[in-house]
């Protein structure tokens, strides 16, 4: 199980910056409480983890889509960001690059940077790829612009152009019709369930499945982290606690893992767009990448303003271990493993040290399993934290107007 350290957040530790035990205590007791009438309303993506028949299901039909050297995400936000932290984090890191891969090179478009789009389009043939547009509106602009631009492409490569479209969306939406019409494989987004919170529904699912990605253990883990709610639960009652309470408005989410870096993206989205709300309220989301970061971004946090929590995500089992044999010097003989442990514990250290508040997720290692538990911890928290905060977190009616205005200039019409 994935468990948070704490330890660094406490009085005792970190004097009048910190929280003691008692006060914990009482705001994880209001936590909880909060997650049971959250639970009452049953929100769509506490009910992702239980749907192994629906896994199934997609793992069975993402064997016909192996053959396709390419495959194309199309999506935006939370149709994307989820798919990149799952690729990022359970495919080797050239995945790309591998030869005799069995699997379809991998790529997530969710941009309208014209310069990307060419060099992708130069990359590939479209005949050899499957393009898997998702959108739960069905109507996201740089979604559709991206997908009309690769779909004439497509029909001047294929007759069967049909074959290299699978379309994860909404009951409504321009997409939705035009998949009909088409007769397009079409996968749903279940309707309660929002594009931040997505990713162990079939919008993260066909894509892993068709990478090789075992989605059936995503959900064990998921699960696990539903029937254990103190995760959550101490991370939100934290959370909540510096922010009202200390004037931590900026939370830093830190992986010690290059493998997770994508992951601290995909938390970013989460927590800004589900937690900024009613023009007051949202602690400010901060990626930053251990060890790369310590060079970057830790002299502000241990000297800057303390006007931030750090949470650590620390990796126990790391392989290969990868000695370093060169014996006149003090890492000879260590292995990486050790140096970016070593960093990892000295980082820490130094922030208790200067009073800055800081907690661990510790895991034990990265599969599907650990990944599916803690998408799931984090969801949950950031769901409880917002109720906490008396705010709505599933909506975010202030991404619109921009959206909206946007669409103006392109002549669109009311
Ligand atoms: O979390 C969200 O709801 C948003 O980030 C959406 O995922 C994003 O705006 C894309 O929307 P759609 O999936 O409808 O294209």
């Amino acid at each position: 199980m994935i468990e948070l350290n704490y330890e660094n957040c406490l009085s005792s530790k970190i004097g009048s910056q910190g929280i003691s035990r008692e006060k914990l205590g009482s705001l994880e007791e209001t936590a909880r409480k909060h997650l049971e009438k959250i639970k009452e309303k049953k929100p769509g993506f506490m009910q992702l983890p239980l749907r192994f028949k629906e896994a199934e299901k997609i793992k069975k039909e993402a064997e016909d889509y192996k053959k396709f050297k390419n495959f194309v995400v199309i999506g935006i936000g939370g149709s994307a960001l989820g798919n990149i932290t799952l690729q990022s984090a359970l495919n080797d890191y050239f995945y790309n690059y591998k030869k005799n891969n069995p699997y379809p090179r991998f790529f997530v478009l969710d941009n309208v940077d014209p310069h990307w789009t060419k060099s992708l389009s130069d990359l590939i043939d479209p005949s050899d790829t499957l393009f898997n547009v998702i959108t739960k509106s069905g109507s996201t602009a740089e979604t559709l612009a991206n997908f009309f631009y690769f779909l004439k492409q497509l029909k001047d490569s294929t007759e069967n152009w049909r074959d290299n479209l699978v379309i994860t969306t909404g009951k409504k939406g321009f997409l939705k019709r035009f998949s009909s019409e088409n007769g397009i494989k079409t996968y749903p987004v279940p309707e309660n369930v929002g594009g931040r919170y997505s990713v162990l529904s079939e919008v993260g699912l066909f894509p892993a499945a068709c990478c090789g990605i075992d989605t059936v253990k995503l959900l064990e883990g998921a699960v696990d982290a539903m029937e254990n709610e103190h995760v959550p639960v101490l991370y939100a009652a934290l959370q909540y606690y510096f922010y009202k309470n200390k004037g931590k408005n900026i939370n830093v989410f830190m992986p010690y893992s290059k493998r997770l870096e994508s992951a601290a993206d995909w938390f970013r989205q989460l927590w800004a767009e589900s937690l900024g709300k009613n023009q007051n309220t949202g602690p400010t989301p901060v990626k930053a990448v251990g060890t790369t970061d310590q060079h970057s971004q830790i002299q502000l946090y241990m000297e800057g303003p303390n006007d931030k929590t750090v949470s650590f995500l620390e990796v126990f089992e790391r392989n290969p271990e990868m000695k370093i044999d060169y014996p006149d010097h003090f890492l000879g003989g260590k292995s990486l493993r050790e140096l970016f442990n070593a960093e990892c514990k000295g980082t820490r250290e130094a922030l208790t040290r200067a009073k800055r508040p800081n907690m661990t997720f510790e895991i034990p290692k990265i599969d599907a399993y650990n990944i599916g538990e803690l998408l799931y911890q984090l969801q949950a928290s950031c769901v409880i934290s917002g109720r906490m905060m008396g705010i709505d977190p599933f909506n975010q009616p202030g991404v619109e107007l921009g959206k909206r205005l946007a669409y103006e200039i392109m002549g669109k019409e009311e």
